[in-house]
């Protein structure tokens, strides 16, 4: 295990509101479930070193062995008028500026939850509803080794360690993970999707690519600023569509 995500290691490196409280368990089933239905206020965090029962969309497990990744759930209170799939763009927009801030190389979002490094699965978003509450869930894969990481993923999974050859404090990038989705979330609190949309747009990894959404065949167009996916449908029609939610896979 390199390092550890105690509150003593991470304390350090909370520069703002987000993290505060924080909660800590050396294994966990879910972080989630150390938030769902808590009513802590905003901002609050719960990570753990291990989980037993990590959760990722689709139902599926998010699975790492301990003290290798970034598991964390941030509370958050956002408004009730809003649209709150959007907030898996704001959590991957912090995750791929927290990796670039360590690694320096440019991480990509993968509409609408996954963050990616050099065309590999890094990260990915898991937010869920909760009495008008959402626990955002960030899993960041940091030190695993390439045997180490799953090898059923429909999208081809990396480390920062696999793609980099170098391995990181988790602690300094769950810091600066949770400053940047304050700052990040702040705004769209503040402005919505379209003030984010340039630092979004430019990360967009489907951008031009031939891809399989729900096993239909399509070709991405772009993250619209609303957050909905625009493709276009290989019917020769040159339609265009836009998607609300599905599973994305793509073609190398
Ligand atoms: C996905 O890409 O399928 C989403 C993965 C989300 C994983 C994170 S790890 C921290 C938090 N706790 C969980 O059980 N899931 C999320």
């Amino acid at each position: 295990m390199t390092g550890t995500l105690a509150a003593a290691h991470v304390a350090p490196h909370l520069r703002g509101r987000f993290g505060k409280p924080y909660l800590y368990e050396p294994e966990c089933e879910s972080t989630q479930l150390l938030l769902l239905g808590s009513g802590l206020p905003e901002g609050a965090a719960a990570a753990a070193d291990h989980q037993t029962g990590g959760k990722g969309r689709h139902g599926r497990q998010w699975m790492a062995p301990a003290g290798t990744s970034v598991l964390v759930s941030v509370m958050l209170h956002p408004p009730a008028d809003r649209h709150l799939p959007e907030l898996s763009l704001v959590a991957a927009l912090a995750a791929a500026e927290a990796i670039e801030g360590a690694t320096g190389l440019t991480a990509q979002i993968k509409w609408p939850n996954d963050v990616m490094l050099n065309r590999r699965k890094v990260g990915g978003i898991l937010c869920e509803l909760s009495d008008a509450t959402v626990v955002c869930g960030i899993g960041i894969n940091v030190n695993q080794t390439r045997d180490e990481l799953p090898l059923d993923a429909p999208t081809e999974p990396g480390s920062l360690r696999t793609l980099t050859g170098a391995t990181y404090d988790r602690a300094v990038l769950l810091g600066s993970l949770l400053f940047r989705l304050e700052r990040i979330y702040d705004g769209w609190r503040h402005g919505g999707l379209s003030d984010l949309y340039g630092e979004i747009g430019a990360r967009d990894f489907l951008r031009g690519r031939h891809v399989t959404i729900d096993g239909n065949e399509a070709v991405a167009s772009m993250i619209r600023p609303d957050g909905r996916l625009e493709v276009w449908t290989g019917n020769g029609h040159g339609e265009t569509r836009v998607v609300e939610s599905g599973e994305v896979l793509f073609f190398r």
